[in-house]
């Protein structure tokens, strides 16, 4: 009764952060961060004001992860399928990598993060490429949390991409076709600096990977809250985490 009282109150069952265990704290958390334009069409506002508002969560959850132990955050901003939405809406999420930097990127450098990036460059405007140029070299001594941003980024164009530097590399005598295992195809992968993702989440309650980080998820644990990306909170990512922990990852093992 009180309990039901106390989630109506939303002061919920959501864990906190000192009831995780430590010791086992994903690596790498990936985040599909979905539900931007809902939530804002819930309110009666455009879109955008969805995007502005998820900007915020960004900062929050990159933040707590940080405090947390979380050593790489992925985030998937843009995928090479957003290219088809309406140019407006476009243009505003080109502007807001800018944006998110100008205003929290001291912050980030305070905190000892470092930026990077994955996906392809060449479509993006030259103003995106170089805010996050600039935060990249800004923070690349830093050594806590990478913060990764999936920007233009899919997996399936990935994976073709890697494909053909590989079929070059054959080509030009430098690996033999019996060479190429798993080591050699994750290499080619944008992502080859990063661990595969432990803990996959997606917000706003759908229940697919659209084109996200396929070769690397093979075996990262899932997890769905119907929560729209711009009301995803802390207690969220904690939840996630609690979750996680009580998982057995078998790997096809016993
Ligand atoms: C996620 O929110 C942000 C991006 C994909 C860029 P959406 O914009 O997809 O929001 P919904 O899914 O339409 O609510
Ligand atoms: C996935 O969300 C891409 C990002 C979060 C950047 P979408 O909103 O584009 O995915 P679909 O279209 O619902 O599959
Ligand atoms: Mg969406």
């Amino acid at each position: 009764m009180i309990k039901r009282l106390w989630a109506k109150l939303g002061k919920s069952s959501l864990p906190k952060a000192d009831s995780l265990a430590p010791e086992n704290i994903p690596l790498h958390v990936a985040i599909i961060m979905d539900g931007n334009g809902r939530w804002a069409k819930k309110r009666g506002l455009p879109r955008v004001a969805g995007h502005r508002s998820g900007m915020k969560t960004v900062k929050r959850i990159t933040i707590a992860a940080n405090r947390l132990g979380i050593k790489y955050l992925t985030m998937y901003a843009f995928s090479t399928e957003n290219w088809k939405r309406p140019k407006d809406e476009v243009d505003f999420l080109m502007k807001l990598p800018q944006q998110f930097l100008e205003i929290e990127l001291d912050e980030l450098i305070k905190n000892n993060v470092q930026v990077r990036m994955m996906g392809t460059r060449e479509k993006l405007p030259s103003h995106t490429v170089s805010a996050l140029e600039e935060a990249i070299k800004k923070t690349e001594n830093n050594t806590g949390l990478v913060l990764n941003f999936a920007l233009n980024y899919g997996s399936r164009l990935e994976m073709l991409e890697a494909v053909k530097e590989i079929a070059k590399d054959v080509q030009q005598g430098h690996l033999s076709v019996a060479e190429i295992d798993e080591t050699v195809m994750s290499r080619n992968l944008l992502s080859c600096e990063l661990p595969d993702p432990d803990l996959l989440i997606r917000t706003s309650g759908e229940l697919r990977l659209s084109n996200f980080m396929l070769w690397q998820l093979a075996y990262s644990e899932l997890w769905f809250t119907d929560v729209y990306w711009p009301e995803f909170t802390e207690k969220h990512l904690y939840e996630a985490i609690q979750e996680y922990q009580r998982r057995a990852r078998r790997y096809g093992g016993l």
